[in-house]
């Protein structure tokens, strides 16, 4: 029997409508800024966020390392949560690549209280605070969501102290859905955003630099030195563009089956698709669950996750709640 894979929001295979609007892409060299199908992924990406430019990149991580860099310069900090995919699972990169240090609040969803005690602004012979980073939804946080006022009050501070706002928004189209907040209205609160297609929208590769015109201008450059200036990139590109018109609004369906997951084993209300579960023996329960062909991610010694996504449908999630509450005795 196929596994089901609830490791990330990782796709076996493309839908064939979006094989198909990949396999009709027209194509041209992206280096020189020709792919018709990236120019339109930008634009359209760029416009529902309501900012001016977007650039296409090969991942959410470059993604993340080309913006931080847009807004912190070398030897200067980010300000993060302690459990941030930009800190935790990225190899150091902000730091390698940008020069970057990171500074840390207690892990999970940020506040502007909280973050108001961190920042060093410059002038008080203290690293520089130059940007602020907010994960939305927030991967080991369980996929809960920012409230837009909690976002709203983090832009108030760090405008008002000349600091930059970043959102590693890898899984912000199923913040957008869950809490029926506009792109727009969160992209108008940063100014630099990476988005992912490559999450619950289903597409195979790719995320984008969200930002203004002058900043992407920059990220072109960055994503090159990067070694991430694509060709002709417009084949993957048509899969973005399809998942941005048709696999957005579906995100509702993958937070259903995660709440059903979350129900039927006895865990509390999640907010989109992401179920954590703390567990006596997260590996032994992730074995266990292997052998029955469930497969999900441990991400502490007591703690894994389920993500639901396109390849999960009502009889996969069902399989899934049996076969990890069999383990647990629930
Ligand atoms: C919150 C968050 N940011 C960034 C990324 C990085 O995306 P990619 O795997 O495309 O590099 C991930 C991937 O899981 C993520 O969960």
């Amino acid at each position: 029997m196929t596994p089901v894979d609830l490791r990330s929001d990782t796709l076996t295979r493309p839908t064939d409508a979006m094989r198909a609007a990949m396999a009709a892409a027209q194509v041209g060299d992206d280096v020189y800024g020709e792919d018709p199908s990236v120019n339109r992924l930008e634009e359209q990406t760029a416009e529902m966020f309501g900012h001016e430019a977007a650039v296409f990149v090969p991942s959410g991580t470059m993604g993340n390392q080309i913006c931080l860099r847009l807004v912190v310069p070398p030897a200067e900090e980010l300000l993060c949560d302690a459990d941030a995919h930009v800190v935790t699972y990225e190899h150091g990169g902000a730091a390698q690549h940008g020069g970057i240090q990171s500074r840390t609040v207690p892990g999970g969803l940020m506040d502007a209280a909280t973050v108001e005690q961190y920042l060093r602004p410059p002038g008080w012979g203290t690293v520089a605070t130059s940007a602020v980073s907010v994960e939305q939804t927030h991967n080991r946080g369980g996929g809960r969501v920012h409230p837009l006022e909690v976002l709203q009050q983090l832009r108030d501070l760090t405008r008002k102290q000349g600091m930059a706002l970043h959102c590693d928004g890898a899984r912000i189209f199923n913040a957008a859905v869950a809490s029926g907040t506009k792109l727009s209205e969160y992209g108008a609160l940063f100014d630099t955003l990476s988005v992912c297609l490559s999450k619950g929208l289903g597409a195979p590769v790719g995320s984008l630099v969200v930002t203004d015109a002058t900043r992407a201008k920059e990220a072109r450059i960055l994503r090159k030195r990067l070694g991430g200036g694509m060709r002709q990139a417009g084949v993957l590109a048509a899969a973005g563009s399809y998942a941005l018109d048709h696999h957005v609004e579906r995100l509702a369906e993958d937070h259903r089956r995660a709440q059903s997951i979350a129900d039927a084993l006895g865990v509390g209300p999640v907010e989109t698709n992401i179920v954590p579960l703390e567990v006596a023996d997260a590996p032994a329960l992730a074995a266990a669950a292997r052998e029955q062909g469930v497969l999900i991610s441990v991400v502490g010694p007591k703690k894994v996750r389920l993500v639901t996504h396109l390849d999960v449908d009502d009889a996969g999630a069902t399989r899934a709640a049996g076969v990890v509450g069999g383990v647990l005795g629930v």
